[in-house]
């Protein structure tokens, strides 16, 4: 109805049309913090098969507690991040060592429990005690960004303090558990990423993306990053179909991996080839390509040198010359195989 507050439009629409037949819906502390940890990267209709056989396997907090490791990550087999299914071991522990096998009920113990951050603490306060607390998983954020018109990547700091104050702020003072499971199936049923159903949306008649006809516009898309380019010469020093490989650092990129080895410029190159007595014949560029890493492009100039010779200082201080078959075998980065594929006509 109109001039219904957010919270009471959307509790009216989770009693007709949201989902009530979650196998974790009823209200046990420990089913709702296994639920909400399973659902944090992943899907419900994922999870409920995940949760079924957990649960049976795994009925109280202390027999997950009793269990080891080994037996907690083969269920959780195949749900992935798995630092997810380890810390939940490691909470049901702490709950047995430090709260006599009751699962705590206040937000603040809940959030020092391993894999439990602030918007699942508040989600378990809220689905199993009934406490007023605000969730904002990405699906909320997404609502909230939306209704309230909220500028900006929900990423940022600043974006996200502003929707959980928006958060709190429309936090009813009833019916707080089917509020909060208003907003997390309003999220995943009508206020979709893509195609959302506004027509059937319980509030889209003061949400300011929609009357704006801006709705696929929020929340506003993680900011693209301009990765630095840097250039590096590759050096292919052939000897017949032998290559000369080089052994990275330990650290940075490409640790401890066998790579060609890398100048800033041609000239240092063939510089190198001198000091280390590699008599160079032909010379040749070969076409170049772009690696991308996560925070850095790197442009490669493959530069292909015939070899007279194949001095063995060349092989001292972490160098070697390979048959380029050996090569391929040794652990090489990516684009070095990809050079030697080619190089070799494979
Ligand atoms: N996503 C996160 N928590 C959920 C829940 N309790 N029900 C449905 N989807 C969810």
């Amino acid at each position: 109805m109109q001039g219904d507050s957010f919270a009471a439009r959307l509790i009216r629409w989770q009693r007709r049309y949201g989902r009530h037949d979650l196998p974790w819906q009823g209200g046990d502390a420990y089913r709702v913090w296994l639920s909400e940890v399973m659902l944090q990267q992943t899907q419900v209709a994922t999870v409920v098969p995940y949760f079924l056989r957990f649960v049976e396997r795994f009925p109280t907090v202390d027999a997950l507690a009793a269990a080891t490791e080994d037996e907690v990550l083969a269920l959780w087999s195949g749900l992935g991040y798995y630092s997810r299914g380890r810390n939940l071991h490691r909470a049901a522990q702490r709950v047995m060592g430090q709260f006599c096998g009751q699962f705590p009920e206040q937000f603040e113990q809940l959030q020092e429990l391993p894999g439990i951050g602030r918007s699942t603490a508040a989600a378990i306060c809220a689905l199993a005690y009934h406490q007023p607390r605000a969730i904002l998983d990405g699906n909320v954020k997404r609502v909230l960004a939306r209704h309230g018109g909220v500028a900006g990547w929900p990423g940022e700091g600043r974006v996200e303090a502003e929707l959980w104050t928006l958060a709190e702020a429309r936090l009813p003072a009833n019916d707080v558990a089917i509020y909060t499971q208003a907003l997390m199936d309003m999220g995943a049923t009508l206020c979709r990423r893509s195609k959302p159903r506004c027509q059937d949306c319980p509030v889209h008649s003061d949400c300011a993306a929609y009357l704006s006809g801006r709705v696929a516009e929020f929340p506003a898309p993680r900011p693209k990053r301009l990765v630095p380019e840097r250039q590096a010469v590759f050096l292919l020093a052939m000897h017949g179909s032998d290559i000369l490989l080089e052994k990275r650092p330990a650290t940075g990129i490409w640790g401890g991996l066998w790579s060609l080895p890398q100048f800033d410029t041609a000239a240092q190159a063939l510089a190198y080839c001198q000091r280390a007595g590699i008599e160079t014949g032909e010379v040749c560029e070969l076409s170049g390509f772009v690696h991308t890493f996560s925070h850095f492009k790197l442009s490669v100039h493959p530069l292909l040198v015939s070899a007279q010779c194949k001095p063995v200082q060349a092989a001292e201080a972490g160098s070697v010359w390979l048959e380029i078959g050996d090569a391929l075998q040794a652990a090489i980065p990516a684009p070095v195989r990809q050079l030697l594929l080619t190089l070799s006509g494979y």
